[in-house]
């Protein structure tokens, strides 16, 4: 029999090859396409990024500048995809959006011949924020906003499309950075479901979907909301420390801590965090920040447990004044350049994922008819 607790979610299972990241190997933390995060987060813009990984190599000057105004080019909604949000009840979550927005899109402009892969993996990239944002102003206040702009960037065009205005240098470049640390972490469970049903040689849109309800779990994408929610419970770095300490004791999970792969931190933290202190520094924030110290410290200290990349990313997008209930929308955003990237390999040496399973039912035995039940 096999050892139950080793198999349990395929933890250390190789499930593939793929030549687009590397998670925790030594020495490098994380690494797309061999590029350090760390690099990337500090020199490179999320376009230079989704370009990297959609095509495989650095753009040129020419190839950034056509590549963004191919995405600006992008970013209306066809008006039966209005309609679609407009009909989502009150209090849809925002996730359910996006899940129906990628879906209806397959629905209204499917993947064929004349419309491929490389073309929807762009339009979904410069759609995402247009869908989420018209259906957050109509939903709100029944505003028909126009999602069309000349912004440069993904980032830019998000916090416009929120807050009706141009953001500032620091917030467009706090957002892009966030942008650029969730863009891609190997197989994971939503990639990892994007490129299981791309293995069946269903189309785009389907893999992407299936991707976003993977990611909507409080286990995956969904952390970053919880951690939200729990710095927010505390006003004071010691109450945040009284009630971590009890939510120990219970035994809870605390969201935002902790990683399948990574053993001793995870290193899109160690750049996020600083973005974080920026931020609330320009906010004069005297509770956010220090509350989260707080819980880092007490989760090192009691479990030896360390933030991953949803923890310092909470308190980042609520500085950038963004509803806490968009935080898992924006991991689609920026992960929609890695799913891609994924279903284009999984598409290019294809076999059908399809594991087999150890059985422990019960043993063969024989059918009784319903009359003798
Ligand atoms: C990410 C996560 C699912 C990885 O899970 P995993 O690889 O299956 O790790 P395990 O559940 O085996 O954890 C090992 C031990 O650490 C504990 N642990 C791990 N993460 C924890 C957390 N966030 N809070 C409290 N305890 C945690 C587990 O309870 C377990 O303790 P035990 O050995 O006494 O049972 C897990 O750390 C978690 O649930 N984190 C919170 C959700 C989150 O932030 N997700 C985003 C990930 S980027």
């Amino acid at each position: 029999m096999i050892d139950a607790k080793n198999v349990e979610g395929l933890a250390g299972i190789v499930a593939g090859q793929t030549a687009i990241s590397t998670v925790g190997k030594e020495g490098v933390g994380l690494t797309y396409r061999g590029y350090s995060v760390e690099d990337l987060a500090r020199e490179a813009t999320f376009e230079e990024v989704a370009y990297l990984l959609i095509d495989g190599a650095l753009p040129s000057r020419t190839q950034l500048e056509d590549y963004r105004h191919k995405l600006m080019s992008l970013r209306t909604l066809p008006d039966k995809l209005k309609t679609v949000l407009e009909q989502l009840p009150a209090g849809t979550h925002p996730m359910d959006v996006l899940r129906t927005g990628c879906s209806a899109l397959g629905a209204f402009e499917p993947e064929s011949a004349a419309r491929g892969q490389v073309d929807i993996a762009d339009r979904l990239l410069a759609l995402f924020p247009s869908i989420l944002l018209y259906w957050l102003h109509f939903q709100n206040n029944g505003a028909r906003i126009d999602t069309a702009s000349d912004a440069p960037g993904t980032a830019w065009h998000f916090l416009e499309l929120l807050g009706g205005e141009a953001p500032s240098d620091l917030d467009e470049r706090a957002l892009d950075v966030a942008l650029i640390l969730y863009a891609e972490h190997e197989f994971n469970a939503s990639t990892f479901t994007c490129r299981t049903i791309a293995s069946t040689l269903a189309d785009f849109y389907s893999a992407v979907t299936g991707g976003i309800g993977a990611l909507r779990g409080p286990l995956h994408g969904g952390a970053n909301e919880s951690a939200m929610q729990l710095m927010q419970k505390f006003h004071t770095p010691d109450q945040a420390e009284q009630g971590l300490l009890e939510m120990l004791a219970r035994k809870d999970l605390i969201m935002g801590f902790g990683h399948r792969v990574y053993k001793s931190s995870d290193p899109r933290s160690e750049v996020i965090k600083p973005w974080a202190n920026k931020l609330a520094e320009a906010h004069a924030d005297q509770c956010l920040m220090p509350v989260a110290e707080r819980l880092e410290a007490v989760m090192r200290r009691e479990k030896n447990i360390f933030p991953n990349l949803d923890f310092y990313s909470a308190p980042l997008f609520h500085f950038l004044d963004i509803p806490t209930s968009l935080f898992t929308p924006l991991f689609v955003i920026a992960r929609i350049t890695g799913w891609s990237a994924h279903i284009f390999e999984q598409r290019a040496h294809n076999r059908l994922i399809r594991p087999t399973a150890e059985y422990i039912g019960p043993p063969p035995r024989p059918f009784v008819p319903l009359a003798k039940r």
